[in-house]
């Protein structure tokens, strides 16, 4: 017996913020449960769904490149899932086991065997859920899944916590920041966080932050400064707030880059670590003087320098420097001399 299979498909491309119409059910479709091929795979039923900001970037012309493929317009969309399994044809995965996944967001899916493994689907393979405490299916998708881990991670791993330090955390109601919050408060963190309501507020605080402010009516950098040095941002919006965690930064402190508009960091995984030149002296200096002057000498090594001669000539030199009219290293040569 066919039966209704609604899907949520691409609709239309959004001008800016997505509206109702950008994303549409389309409930045309049906499935006989019974009698679908699966290709050696699996027949699931889906659970619960992922609505995640990175899925706006893929609202976009299919000619348009972005890290991820854009949603095809007028198809079914793709994200994380979860679900559980109705047939069965590998013996990867039984009946009745629930799958976290990348899947296309409709009611039922098939998941066709690919190289004899029905598990892998998109690149992003499939996961058995072991839901030894019995939690709701669905904290699969948030907490349990792509968000909670984002969250844990991140802090774990790249911010390299140490209790006693400051942590601050944008968004921090979100999916992502609300648990960055909690997990920061076990690791004995202290946790500034921001967020936009007040009403988040109160709810962040309420998870344990020790400060938490509205970032659309109070300035951020002066509650930074007030209650930081940030020993560790972990940015989930990146722009004004992000200039703001990096003027109260303490020495040697750690940014997990996780939101969006420095997205082209996270493409590339790269890692931010301050500079001071002085810190590496001991180490490199001697071979510094070894290589470089030899290097400039055979001419192997090229050298651009602005030279002002005349001390008089400091006041054009520094303007030019600070509006970017000097080409190379700008010299005030009092006397030339070799
Ligand atoms: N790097 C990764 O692997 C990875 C993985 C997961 C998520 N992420 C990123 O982490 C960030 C948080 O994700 P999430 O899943 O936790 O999302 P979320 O919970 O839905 O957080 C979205 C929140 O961001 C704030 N916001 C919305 N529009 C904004 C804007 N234009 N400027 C500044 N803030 C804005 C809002 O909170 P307020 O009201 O408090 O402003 C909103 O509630 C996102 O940027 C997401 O793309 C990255």
């Amino acid at each position: 017996m066919r039966i209704s299979n609604p899907r949520i498909v691409f609709n239309e491309i959004p001008n800016g913020l997505p509206n109702a119409t950008t994303l549409v059910v389309d409930g045309a479709q049906t499935i006989d449960l019974d009698e679908v091929p699966l290709q050696g795979g699996i027949l699931v039923k889906v659970l619960a769904l992922s609505l995640d900001p990175y899925m706006r970037n893929r609202m976009r012309p299919a000619d348009v490149p972005g890290d991820m493929p854009a949603f095809p317009l007028g198809d079914v969309v793709t994200g994380f899932g979860v679900g559980v399994v109705l047939r069965s044809e590998t013996s990867l995965v039984n009946v009745d086991e629930h799958v976290y996944g990348f899947i296309a967001y409709q009611r039922y899916i098939v998941i066709p065997s690919i190289n004899g493994n029905a598990l892998d689907m998109e690149g992003l393979g499939l996961q058995i859920i072991h839901n030894k405490y019995n939690l709701p299916w669905r904290y699969y998708v948030g907490i349990l899944g792509m968000s909670g881990q984002t969250a844990y991670y991140g802090l774990k791993d790249i911010s390299r916590p140490k209790a006693g330090e400051t942590l601050f955390v944008s968004a921090a109601s979100g999916a992502v920041g609300h648990l960055v919050v909690q997990f920061a408060k076990a690791l004995g963190l202290k946790v500034i966080a921001s967020c936009g309501s007040d009403q988040k507020v109160s709810l962040v605080k309420s998870l344990g932050a020790d400060h938490v402010f509205n970032y659309k009516t109070v300035d951020t950098a002066a509650e930074l400064k007030q209650h930081g040095p940030v020993d560790i941002y972990f940015d989930n919006v990146g722009g004004p707030t992000l200039e703001a965690a990096i003027e109260n930064a303490a020495q040697k402190a750690r940014f997990v880059l996780c939101g969006m508009n420095l997205w082209l960091l996270n493409r590339y995984r790269v890692k931010m670590e301050g500079l001071i030149m002085t810190d590496w002296i001991d180490k490199y200096l001697e071979e510094f003087h070894e290589v470089v002057p030899r290097n400039l000498a055979s001419g192997k090594l090229k050298y651009l320098e602005h030279a002002y001669y005349g001390m008089d000539r400091v006041g054009e030199a520094f303007v030019d420097l600070l509006t970017g009219m000097n080409v190379g290293k700008s010299v005030l040569v009092l006397e030339d001399a070799v």
